[in-house]
């Protein structure tokens, strides 16, 4: 990734965050088809849908063999990672099971980007959708992730009328579980050494928060978090 004073700059027409706050009743379950109104716009981000020219950046951390350790894939490389942003960039709605939604993350001062988000429409029926994501470690350490996933299940709860927000993550994946617990995800589950992961056995927590339990936190001033 190159200096943050060579990226391009942030574009107007923005969704602010607040507006992605839950506050109707999802008795209607999940909204159908669902397209976000892009980009969404935190304090210091910008989440948006992938273009072309996120080739380099998105290279640099799907490459890095740190980013990706518990991730299901590999290290990639320029021909491994094409397909993948053209299915990123294909993924920008929800209509039925197995759906995925995948947004870019951008810094707002710089337009360099950063990380990597992913929502799985899990359940139409349990109203049920989980997330995913994965940053570079050049920006990690500031919050940025934490802030994007934030603005994530506001979307999940918010517009796009989950019930229930899920997460998965290998139980040696320290920063993942440090970021889920700080915005609120219950672990639910310890599945232990429930799957082989890149050739050695591996154990996974199972999170997730209802729409109640975030619209509580949300509601509670949590702007520290
Ligand atoms: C998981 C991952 C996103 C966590 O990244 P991260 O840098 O720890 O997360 P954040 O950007 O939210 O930064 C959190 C850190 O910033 C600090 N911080 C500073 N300002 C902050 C703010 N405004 N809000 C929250 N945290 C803040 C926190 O205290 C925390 O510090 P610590 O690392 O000393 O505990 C990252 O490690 C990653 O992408 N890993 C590879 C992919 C992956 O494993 N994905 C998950 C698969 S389940």
């Amino acid at each position: 990734m190159g200096g943050e004073s060579t990226g391009p700059q942030p574009r107007k027409n923005l969704t602010p965050v607040n507006q992605l706050t839950p506050g109707r009743c999802h008795d209607a379950g999940v909204r159908r088809p669902f397209t976000p109104d892009l980009p969404i716009q935190t304090p210091r981000l910008e989440l948006r849908a992938f273009e072309p020219d996120d080739r380099e950046s998105l290279l640099a951390i799907h490459s890095d063999p740190v980013a990706v350790r518990y991730v299901p894939y590999p290290p990639r490389d320029e021909a491994a990672l094409e397909p993948v942003l053209q299915r990123k960039m294909g993924n920008t709605g929800l209509t039925g099971d197995g759906d995925l939604l995948e947004l870019a993350v951008t810094v707002r001062d710089s337009g360099i980007l950063i990380g990597d988000l992913l929502t799985a429409l899990k359940s139409v029926e349990h109203e049920t959708v989980e997330i995913g994501y994965i940053f570079g470690g050049a920006h990690s350490g500031r919050g940025f992730a934490t802030e994007s996933v934030r603005a994530l299940l506001d979307l999940a709860f918010g517009m796009i009328g989950a019930r229930r927000v899920v997460a998965r993550v290998d139980d040696r994946n320290v920063r993942s579980l440090a970021l889920l617990d700080r915005l609120g995800l219950r672990p639910e589950a310890h599945l232990i050494e429930n799957e082989w992961f890149k050739g050695e056995l591996s154990s996974e927590v199972d999170l997730a928060i209802l729409a109640r339990e975030w619209r509580d936190r949300r509601g509670g001033g949590l702007a520290a978090e």
